[in-house]
Parts: C-alpha cells; sequence; structure tokens
C-alpha cells in the first residue's frame, strides 16, 4: 500500500511543470491532494432551497401549522394560546461520522410577523429556529415559552436543543434584554447570548439600525456555524447580507447535539397574538453560498396598512354637515377609488414581473424592439432571432423570437412553464413571454449587455475585447455555482444540456450568466433521465451520450469541463485540422507541459491555473462515472478549506483510485482505436446517418 503511494506521490509531483516544483513542490503538491481527498471523500451532508413550501412533502407540520395556499409555513395565525411547529421532513446528521465533530451548517431563511390589526390585542410571541432530537410539539407549551419548552424541562440538559429566537415579548423570568430582540438559546429560554433586532449596514458610520421584529416586514436572516462559532445576521429582505453579524459568539455544540437532529422553526401565541409566517428557507452543511439561491424580490408583503382616512370619526361628522360636503366627498370618494385601482392593478403586474415571468403584450414587444427592426438584432438562436429592446420604463430586454411550429413550441413551454421559475444570480432570468397568433412566440430576458463569453476568449477575438485571467475565473465560478444550482438546488433536477461558450452570456459588470434553456429538461431528484434523442451541441457532447443517448448531470459536468478548457486556453473545442481540445491538453500533461496550453496572451503565472486546468480534464474524462459532480467543482474552485478526518487512508485510496483512472484512460484510447474525444471527422463519418448535427458554437437542428 505504502509503496505505491509513494510511487504515485512521485507521479503525480512530476506532472508539476518544473518551475512550480523548485519553487514550492510540496505545497502545491498538498493542495492538490487536499482538494481530492476533500472531494473524494463520502459527503454525508445535506442542502436544501425552499422558495415556498411544497404542503406535507417538504416539511413536517404540528400544532397550529400550515401551509397555506401561496405555499408559506404560517407557524401561527391569530389564534391564542396554540403553539406551531414546522420541521424539515427528515432528521438530517449534524455531526461527522463516528466522531464528536460537529458539522458546520449555514442557514438563511425569511421570516415574517404580523400582530393582529385589532388594535386592542397586544402582539406576541415569537419565531424561534430550532434543532431538536425529537418530532412533534410534545413537552412544549404556549405563550413565553415560545413552543420550545414547558414549565418544568425549561433548562435541563438533556433537552439537546439549540434555538435561535426573535421574541418580541420582554420576559423577566429569562431575563429578557428587550421586546425586540434576537438570543441564542441552548436548552434553555434564557438566552446565552442576545442583542436588539437590527443590523449595521456595511457602508458608511450610521451605526446600528433597529429592525422592529413584528412590523409585519419580511425579514431575511443567516445563521452560521463552524468551528465552534455561530454568527446570526439580519436584514429586511432585499438587502444585501450586512458583513458584520449581529451575534457572533463562541458556543460548542457538539454536546449539545445528538448525531441526528431535526431542524425547523417553532412558534407561539398567548393573549398576545400575531401571526408568524416563513416565507422561504435555505440550509447547507457544505455549501455557504447556496442562500443565495433564496428568492428575495416580489414576495407578499404583510405589513398593516394604515386606517384610511374615511374611516375616521371626523369624516363621519363630516359626512352629516351637509349635503353639499357629503355630494363633493362623493365625486372625490369614487376618484380615489378609481385612482386606487388603478395603481393596484399596476402594482399586481410589477409584482408579477418581478417574480413570475409575465404575459406582456405584443403591442408592448414590438414597441420595444422598434417593430423588431434588424438594426437592434444580437443574435441568432436554434429557433429564430433575438432582439434587443428596451421597455417604456426605460429596462433594457432581450427579445427571442421564435416560430417554428413544434419545436418552437416545445422550447417555449420548457423554458416558460417551469424553467422560467429558476432564479439564480448567475442564471439569464426569463423576464417575460408573449405568444402571437398560432406558433410565432416570444420570450424576454434581461439585457446582458456584454454580450457571449465566446466573442471574448478565443486567441482570434479582438484584442480589445479579450477577458483578463482573473475575469475568465470568475466567469468560471459563477457558471459553476449556477450549474450546481440547476442540478441540486432546486425542487427538481434541472439538466441544462448545452453548456458552452455561446451560452454564457455576461452582464454590466461581466459576470458570467448561464442562459439559453431551450434544451433544458427536468427531472424529479433521484430519478434517472429517460433516454431522448442526441442533443447539444458538438465538441461539447460526453462520448457516452453517443452511446447510448442518454444524457445525465454528469454529461453537463463534461461540458462544462471543456468550457474551463476552451475558457483557460482559448480555443475552440474542435477546429479543423488541429487535435481536439481535450486531447491536446491531455498529451501536455503527460509531457509535463500543462501549463504550455493556457492562453499565452492571458500571462498569468498564478498556481490556480494548474488546479483549475486540472479540473478541467477530470469533468472532460470519458468515463462519467469518474467525473466529480458538481457540488465537488464548486467545492475545488472556491477552495474551501474543511476539516477531515482519517486523511492518511482516503489519501491513499485516492492515489489508488488516480493510478487506475490514467491507465484506465490509456486503456479507453487504445481500444477505441480513435482519439478519446471525437474531433470533426469521426463525428461526420460514424454518426451523420441518424443524427442531425450541426458544428461547434451553433445549436443542434431538430430538437
Ligand atoms: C409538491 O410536490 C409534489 C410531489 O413532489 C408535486 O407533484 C407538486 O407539484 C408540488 N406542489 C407544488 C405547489 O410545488
Ligand atoms: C397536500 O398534499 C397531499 C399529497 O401530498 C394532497 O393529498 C393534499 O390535497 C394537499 N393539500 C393541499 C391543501 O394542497
Ligand atoms: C387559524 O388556523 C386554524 C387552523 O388552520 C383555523 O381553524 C382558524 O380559523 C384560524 N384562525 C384565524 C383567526 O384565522
Ligand atoms: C468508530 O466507532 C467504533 C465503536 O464506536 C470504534 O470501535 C471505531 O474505532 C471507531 N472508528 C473510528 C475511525 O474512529
Ligand atoms: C413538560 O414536558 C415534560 C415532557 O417533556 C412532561 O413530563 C412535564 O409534565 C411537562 N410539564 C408541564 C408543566 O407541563
Ligand atoms: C462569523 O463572523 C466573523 C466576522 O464577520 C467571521 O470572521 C467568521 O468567519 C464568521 N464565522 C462563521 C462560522 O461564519
Ligand atoms: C467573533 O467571535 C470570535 C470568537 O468569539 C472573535 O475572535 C472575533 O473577533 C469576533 N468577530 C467579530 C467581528 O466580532
Amino acid at each position: 500500500m505504502n509503496k505505491v503511494a509513494l510511487q504515485v506521490l512521485f507521479c503525480v509531483c512530476s506532472l508539476q511543470p518544473a518551475a512550480m516544483e523548485k519553487k514550492h513542490p510540496k505545497l502545491v503538491l498538498f493542495v492538490l491532494m487536499f482538494f481530492i481527498i476533500t472531494i473524494s471523500q463520502p459527503i454525508s451532508s445535506l442542502d436544501f432551497v425552499f422558495n415556498g413550501f411544497n404542503n406535507s412533502t417538504d416539511v413536517l407540520l404540528y400544532g397550529i401549522a400550515d401551509i397555506d395556499s401561496s405555499n408559506i409555513l404560517t407557524l401561527t395565525n391569530e389564534t391564542d394560546f396554540v403553539v406551531g411547529r414546522g420541521l424539515y421532513s427528515s432528521k438530517i446528521p449534524t455531526k461527522s461520522h463516528n466522531s464528536s465533530h460537529v458539522l458546520p451548517f449555514s442557514t438563511s431563511f425569511i421570516f415574517s410577523m404580523t400582530p393582529s390589526s385589532n388594535k386592542e390585542t397586544l402582539p406576541g410571541h415569537g419565531i424561534v429556529f430550532i434543532f431538536t432530537p425529537s418530532p412533534g410539539i410534545d413537552g412544549t407549551t404556549s405563550s413565553q415559552h415560545l413552543g420550545l419548552f414547558n414549565l418544568t424541562n425549561d433548562g435541563d440538559s438533556d433537552n439537546h436543543v439549540f434555538g435561535v429566537e426573535f421574541d418580541v415579548f420582554l420576559n423577566q423570568e429569562f431575563e429578557d434584554m428587550d421586546d425586540n430582540h434576537v438570543g441564542i438559546d441552548v436548552n434553555s429560554l434564557k438566552s446565552t447570548s442576545s442583542h436588539t433586532a437590527g443590523y449595521w449596514p456595511d457602508n458608511g458610520d450610521q451605526g446600528f439600525e433597529e429592525l422592529k421584529l413584528n412590523s409585519g416586514e419580511n425579514y431575511q436572516v443567516w445563521i452560521e456555524y463552524a468551528d465552534s462559532v455561530v454568527n446570526v445576521t439580519m436584514a429586511p429582505v432585499g438587502t444585501k447580507r450586512p458583513k458584520r453579524p449581529l451575534l457572533n459568539v463562541s458556543l460548542d455544540l457538539s454536546d449539545v447535539f445528538e448525531d441526528e437532529m431535526y431542524v425547523g422553526f417553532t412558534s407561539s401565541t398567548g393573549r398576545l397574538v400575531q401571526s408568524h409566517r416563513i416565507l422561504a428557507w435555505s440550509f447547507s452543511n457544505s455549501n455557504f453560498r447556496l442562500n443565495e439561491g433564496l428568492i428575495t424580490t416580489g414576495l407578499p408583503s404583510f405589513i398593516i396598512p394604515k386606517t384610511p382616512f374615511y374611516k375616521h370619526r371626523s369624516f363621519i361628522v363630516g359626512v352629516t354637515m351637509g349635503s353639499f360636503i357629503v355630494l363633493v366627498l362623493i365625486a372625490l370618494f369614487s376618484l380615489f377609488f378609481v385612482k386606487k385601482k388603478a395603481r393596484e392593478r399596476a402594482a399586481m403586474e410589477d409584482w408579477e414581473f418581478e417574480y413570475w415571468p409575465h404575459k406582456m403584450t405584443y403591442r408592448e414587444i414590438d414597441a420595444a424592439t422598434d417593430g423588431f427592426s434588424d438594426e437592434n438584432v444580437i443574435g441568432f438562436g436554434g429557433n429564430g432571432k433575438v432582439h434587443k429592446g428596451v421597455l417604456q420604463g426605460g429596462t433594457e430586454i432581450a427579445v427571442k423570437r421564435i416560430s417554428h411550429e413544434n419545436d418552437g413550441m416545445r422550447e417555449f413551454l420548457a423554458e416558460v412553464s417551469s424553467l422560467g421559475r429558476l432564479t439564480h444570480r448567475s442564471l439569464v432570468s426569463l423576464k417575460g413571454w408573449c405568444k402571437k397568433e398560432k406558433g410565432t412566440f416570444m420570450l424576454v430576458y434581461d439585457y446582458m449587455e456584454n454580450g457571449s463569453l465566446d466573442k471574448r476568449i478565443y486567441y482570434d477575438c479582438d484584442e480589445t475585447k479579450m477577458l483578463n485571467y482573473n475575469d475568465r475565473i470568475r466567469i468560471i465560478k459563477d457558471v459553476a455555482s449556477a450549474i450546481l444550482y440547476l442540478h441540486e438546488g432546486w425542487e427538481a433536477k434541472v439538466l441544462h444540456r448545452d453548456i458552452k461558450a455561446s451560452n454564457v452570456l455576461l452582464d454590466k459588470y461581466m459576470n458570467g450568466r448561464l442562459g439559453d434553456f431551450g434544451l433544458a429538461r427536468m427531472h424529479g431528484h433521484g430519478q434517472a433521465a429517460s433516454t431522448t434523442r442526441v442533443v447539444g451541441t458538438v465538441g461539447y457532447l460526453a462520448p457516452e451520450v453517443f452511446r447510448c443517448q442518454r444524457a445525465s448531470t454528469r454529461t453537463d459536468v463534461f461540458s462544462f469541463g471543456i468550457l474551463i478548457l476552451e475558457v483557460i486556453c482559448g480555443r475552440r473545442p474542435i477546429e479543423e485540422g488541429k487535435p481536439g481540445l481535450v486531447n491536446w491538453v491531455w498529451e501536455l500533461m503527460m509531457q509535463n507541459q500543462l501549463l504550455a496550453a493556457v492562453d499565452p496572451r492571458l500571462r498569468t503565472d498564478d498556481e490556480e491555473v494548474d488546479k483549475v486546468l486540472h479540473l478541467g480534464l477530470l469533468c472532460s474524462y470519458p468515463d462519467p462515472n469518474s467525473r466529480p459532480t458538481m457540488r465537488q467543482v464548486v467545492k475545488v474552485l472556491e477552495g474551501k478549506n474543511e476539516p477531515c478526518e482519517a486523511e492518511t487512508e482516503d489519501m491513499e485510496a485516492y492515489l489508488l483510485h488516480k493510478v487506475k483512472t490514467r491507465d484506465m484512460w490509456i486503456n479507453y484510447s487504445r481500444s477505441f482505436g480513435y482519439a478519446l474525444h471525437p474531433t470533426i471527422d469521426n463525428i461526420r463519418r460514424s454518426h451523420s446517418s441518424f443524427m442531425s448535427l450541426s458544428w461547434t458554437n451553433s445549436v443542434v437542428e431538430g430538437r
């Protein structure tokens, strides 16, 4: 075992370029090993993002808790003396296998507390985010116990409960600091530490800004735990997460947590009542950026409107003062209502526009694009042209016009029906749609100022438009996080199936955003993709797609690997008269010349480039089972250092694995007789008979 390990150590070492080897060979090696160990470990972690809750499948409900018709988790309504609790549907692991090390976690949620519109009742009592060993609400009472404990078990170390309370009542028995605070509760409602609710805005010296918890406003909360430190941060929804946490507390949870716990929310009312709602929730043990998947715009508001003037007593007195005044007022009144109605309608549409793809009229789009004039054409998709447009409010949009009867219809439905609901920082979002007559559809997207990535990376692109190294790495990371979101961050698994440079668009700030979902498919998590026709773009298609015509998340990983290589090498995946990109890079790696593959115009000696190229090769490996998952890819790209146990054992396991893959690679190329990654000619020869394919950078016909 050890001997083999040593040999391979030597072997991997020699893969490093000579220059780097002199500087810090051990370090490079170790870093590489470390990533690989972390990615090859079985990960017993959990992630989920709920933008709205699904009745009964997502959460367990206890007490009065319910999921209302708009998919909001309503812990309590205005019924008095009740408890409501919602927990994630199963127990989750909270400790590393066979050890007392508590897994790090990051969670974010959006809540709203709305007092009763009846001014006579006082509002109370609050929401607690909890980890608890058992489901149900036995041993809890309402009112000041927040549905967390009861009179006898409060403070008992056998509770094994950790909570973060958002409390709006000053309880002297629990030494509460005020009637609007956030506190850390360990087995007891007496908080170990607490702070008045609020936040420190990032820029400026305004100092602390208090937030009134039960104003009906929607607030977002972030709770993170790692290395025995827990951070709690909150801000009004839509605000960027403040840098300085509200609570930053040293807290060892290893005695509090059992190996597996339930996680969720609990809440209660007493004589004091208010509605407690959770609008969205994300949780992850490994990806601390998963919370970016929460949708923070277009949420319903529960703020209680002020009493309108016409309900005031003085108004009624006014009415009795004379018929003349009454008539005038009635006139004003109806005007007011008409205006209000109109405003309401407008507001509703803005809301829809933010939250849901919105149906637009043909006239609106026609006006925005100057009647689809040729000057405004900014691109060509598979089924039609893409025009630039400006809406009346000044919002810039891109409009894709699809005409084809059948295939166009399929593409249109794929994008609007479900994919239109995907929201992520690094996806091009669908803003609206329009259907005109039979067979003409329009899809409206955010306009991307800087066009597509393929125009800015290849060696023959315009020197002034070329992206520098840091931009390229950032864009790779953006795209990776978007694909991870598609694969794992949403209620259904989404395969993009057409990841390539021309489908990566660049916004105003040169952030990469993945677009064009015309070929995407959705699957329930855990469901295998069904056999479909071969779709995608030659050069980015994984070998198994040709062999068994089956797409999976692994085929997206393959295309992403190709994308990495082309972005770093500045070369198209397939070019007439040249070896295929992957083969070329692989050959260079075998000759210890990997860095020669890097686009010479980038002039970088960043160590990261070596790691990224290796990653690109691993992703585009012909055997799908040897490719990493998107989660592992994101981890490597982010360079997340996580504590891991049993290093030595895993390192050996990994090294053996690596040897195998190198051999496999060589075997693979031998047994297939031609290049691992087909060139244009190979494909032409072997596949032209049963597929209609077009070449690099254009979409396959006949979807
Ligand atoms: C809830 O989940 C079920 C089963 O997974 C699914 O069929 C249904 O469409 C989901 N409902 C909503 C509102 O998302
Ligand atoms: C909740 O989901 C179950 C199946 O998962 C379904 O039978 C029930 O009608 C749903 N209830 C509501 C209110 O949507
Ligand atoms: C609160 O919810 C319960 C059950 O969901 C319902 O029976 C009750 O009428 C509601 N009360 C109010 C005041 O809305
Ligand atoms: C795991 O736990 C078992 C029994 O609890 C113990 O015998 C074994 O040594 C532990 N393994 C590791 C790697 O800690
Ligand atoms: C509190 O809950 C425990 C069970 O956890 C129960 O034995 C006890 O009687 C309860 N106390 C009160 C005052 O309800
Ligand atoms: C908590 O916040 C501090 C200060 O912002 C930060 O340095 C630390 O990494 C955070 N810890 C966790 C677990 O997020
Ligand atoms: C957060 O807490 C840790 C440990 O308690 C401390 O080292 C660090 O300085 C704190 N950071 C901030 C920003 O308060």
